[in-house]
């Protein structure tokens, strides 16, 4: 666990977070956030809640007790998230942190959640490890991810990508992240969904659930 806010280039896209919430994934989202946060309790942590379009969802959920972190380095995706989790007087213990240095002891949650940002992390094989070393042994890990696609689209997105990433905050379309999570030493997959959902450039997307092994061991 390191400070990397120090030593890496800031995160800030100032535009893309005003227009974060008029982009309409909101609406299309809406069924896979709700399965995202089904059944939440004890300590859970976010990972780069953006302007905070899954705080709804959660509070629905009406959980009870949930100890709800999450974590958002960009400063003006953090400042709208802290605005929603206050209009919906739902407690969040709100982070200036990168997935690749999450500021949290080992085994610390019970959930991890990544809603659509494991394709914008810079450094998607450190976050990983980061997950695991937070996550408790039979903690799950949830995510709802869009990947690279195969055949015409994956060769579109890979010529888009240049403009896409500066457009999109940083967002890459061509990550193979699945398997990151599915190979990993440290899980044990529950449930892996590939949805042929979303618009392209951004699609296919996956959602699923690793748990941290109990008897994994973490160097
Ligand atoms: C596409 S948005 C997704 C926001 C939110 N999770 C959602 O479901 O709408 C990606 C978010 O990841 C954040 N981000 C960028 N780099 C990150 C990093 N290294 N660690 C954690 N979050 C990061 C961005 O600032 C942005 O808010």
């Amino acid at each position: 666990m390191s400070d990397s806010n120090t030593t890496q280039s800031p995160i800030s896209h100032p535009l893309f977070a005003t227009l974060y919430d008029w982009f309409p994934q909101s609406t299309l989202f809406a069924p896979h956030r709700t399965t995202l946060v089904q059944d939440l309790s004890g300590r859970v942590l976010e990972l780069g809640c953006g302007t905070g379009d899954l705080f709804p969802f959660v509070a629905e959920t009406d959980p009870e007790p949930l100890a709800y972190h999450a974590i958002e380095p960009d400063p003006h995706m953090r400042k709208r998230a802290a605005r929603t989790a206050s209009e919906l007087s739902l407690e969040v213990d709100l982070r200036d942190a990168r997935a690749e240095s999450l500021p949290y002891p080992d085994d610390s949650f019970d959930i991890v959640l990544a809603s659509v940002v494991f394709c914008t992390i810079q450094d998607p094989d450190t976050a990983v490890e980061e997950v695991a070393r937070v996550l408790k042994p039979g903690g799950e890990f949830r995510f709802f991810e869009h990947v690279h696609a195969d055949g015409w689209r994956g060769t579109g997105q890979r010529l888009l990508n240049p403009l896409w990433e500066r457009v999109a905050g940083g967002c890459q379309l061509t990550r193979e992240t699945i398997p990151r999570f599915v190979g990993h030493d440290a899980f044990s997959v529950a449930e892996i969904e590939r949805l042929e959902f979303g618009v392209f450039p951004a699609t296919p997307f996956v959602r699923g659930t690793v748990c941290r092994r109990r008897d994994g061991l973490l160097e």
